[in-house]
């Protein structure tokens, strides 16, 4: 018998936009948060440059949406876009307040950093270490609210729908895996808020944690909701190469800062790719790299730090100085190898302005959304920015929220479940998708790519699916699921979108066409079923 939970506002995922969004409703209702692993095993809380706002006296609201619009190549809603800008500022004082020690300069004034595709300097950071100390200022402040409950070690396994019971399409909370126990129960919700972050899992190579398997995304699609611009996939030009470290970022605010990116013979190349050189935007500057890394067999370019002043690189950037310190190099002496990796979905759950989904009573904010901030390019550190902003929108707008629910939710079926021995089942997909996205649906890509990619992935899904209720539901075949139909969507959406924009870069339609100027949207019945 499936056990049943009660909270106003269900939150799967504990990054900025669920924790943010958690204390804000709580001042109107019970919320309860469920994270796969540990609360701050986030994206948020490995972000390193910081939260794009307009703070210093010499920027402007409109440069900074001017700048948003420029990087999104078209496809940006600019209301949208007008709105986050504005409301942002407000929300980085409020982080400040809840105790994020942002960097200031002699005047008390936030120290700004600068970032790709911005004209200005406008991103509020800590040191090299922003997402974590945004993330334990939020995670204290939720500690101390005794109307939100998290739930560490619980993973979502799919939405409750009323479609299921001959409802409309609305939902009422989820089906939850208590990871220590191996229970599932259902949590029912008025509201139900996705902040489960992005899928940079789906690529082998990515800036991301093992967490980001696109869980919020997947499971939106499966009970109808639409998603759009999957394709806009955008790789961060500069994560560390280095056989011992997985996955580290070298913040762009390096680059920001005067960094240059090299070959290895020590030769400049950003020259010939944008006028803004090594701080080009960056679908430029990682398509660039991937071409020199293609035509010199290289493993690695490389970002050197080294006529910088010393102190000054250290101090500025701890956290990456103590990492390359750890591997035996000196930042500030040592060129850094870097190669691009999977770093943002700009794509995702298709919402409004409040956060709310084409489904009644379901809210996607953050990374899992897609609310037309992003367009095709996201422009760096606006995805803090958007956390905030709609988990503040969607606490207001759930209020509103009333509960539709069935009188008896049905337990879930483990069908002819027994415990799986095959894990290595699991492995050996999970390792398969990974490469192929990597190799057929990664920053170049072509119509023969990603026809290879779509046979691989609907063989694999159609596995996974037999696999799927065959055993009984763990952790790693819930995220191989989730993972399976997010790669999916992505390579049908690569499909529809014949046109180079933004970070759908395509050898067979190098141009931009004016006709496609529209987001792609998917839902269950424009493709095979989930
Ligand atoms: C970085 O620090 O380079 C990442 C910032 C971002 O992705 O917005």
């Amino acid at each position: 018998m499936t056990s049943e939970r009660q909270t106003d506002y269900l939150v799967i995922g504990s990054g900025i936009a669920g924790l943010y969004f958690a204390l804000e409703a709580s001042e109107h209702g019970t919320v309860t948060i469920v994270t796969k692993k540990k609360s701050h095993d986030t994206n948020t809380n490995l972000a390193q440059g910081g939260i794009a706002a307009v703070m210093g006296d010499d920027d402007s609201l409109e440069e900074h949406v001017a700048d948003t619009l420029k990087v999104g190549e078209g496809l940006c809603k600019r209301d949208v876009v007008e709105g986050v800008v504005e409301e942002g500022p407000a929300h980085v004082r409020k982080l400040a307040q809840l105790g994020v020690d942002f960097a200031r300069n002699a005047s008390g004034d936030f120290d700004l950093g600068r970032e790709g595709g911005h004209n200005k300097r406008r991103v509020a950071h800590y040191q090299d270490a922003t997402g974590h100390a945004i993330q334990m200022a939020l995670l204290d402040a939720v500690a101390k609210n005794d109307k939100i409950t998290l739930l560490e070690n619980h993973i979502a396994v799919d939405l409750l729908s009323m479609e299921k019971y001959g409802g409309e399409s609305a939902c009422f909370g989820a089906y939850v895996l208590n990871n220590d126990t191996s229970e599932i129960f259902s949590i029912i919700a008025r509201a139900t808020v996705l902040a489960s972050g992005g899928a940079g899992k789906v690529y082998i190579y990515t800036s991301n944690p093992d967490v980001a398997t696109g869980d919020g995304m997947a499971m939106a699609y499966r009970i109808g909701a639409q998603v759009s611009n999957m394709e806009f996939v955008q790789f961060h030009p500069t994560v560390l190469y280095h056989p011992h470290a997985k996955s580290f970022l070298i913040s762009e605010t390096l680059r920001g800062e005067g960094g240059i990116l090299r070959l290895e013979d020590g030769a400049k190349f950003m020259d010939e790719y944008h006028e803004l050189s090594s701080l080009g935007p960056r679908d430029v500057v990682a398509r660039a790299i991937d071409n020199e890394l293609k035509k010199s067999g290289s493993d690695s370019v490389f970002l050197d730090m080294t006529h910088l002043d010393e102190h000054f690189v250290r101090e500025r950037f701890p956290t990456i100085a103590k990492r390359c310190r750890a591997l035996g190099s000196d930042i500030a002496k040592d060129p850094i190898p870097v190669v691009p990796a999977a770093h943002y979905q700009c794509g995702g759950v298709v919402c409004d302005k409040t956060g709310q989904t084409t489904i009644r009573n379901l809210f996607a904010i953050g990374e899992t959304s897609s609310t037309g901030l992003h367009g095709a390019c996201r422009l760096a550190s606006n995805s803090l920015l958007e956390g905030v902003v709609y988990g503040a929108r969607a606490a207001e707008a759930v209020r509103d929220c009333e509960l539709v629910r069935p009188g008896q939710v049905a337990p879930w079926q483990t069908g002819k479940a027994t415990d799986s021995n095959d894990a290595i089942v699991v492995a050996l997909n999970w390792e398969e998708v990974r490469r192929f996205m990597w190799s057929y649906v990664g920053i170049v890509r072509s119509d023969k790519r990603l026809q290879r990619a779509t046979r691989r992935i609907e063989l694999l899904r159609q596995e996974i699916g037999e696999y799927y209720w065959d055993f009984k539901v763990t952790s790693d075949i819930i995220e191989l699921r989730n993972l399976a139909l997010v790669a999916h969507l992505i390579v049908e959406s690569a499909k529809r979108r014949k046109e180079s924009r933004g970070l759908h870069y395509t050898l067979d339609y190098l141009e931009k066409d004016e006709s496609l100027l529209h987001d792609t949207v998917l839902h269950q019945s424009s493709g095979p079923p989930a």
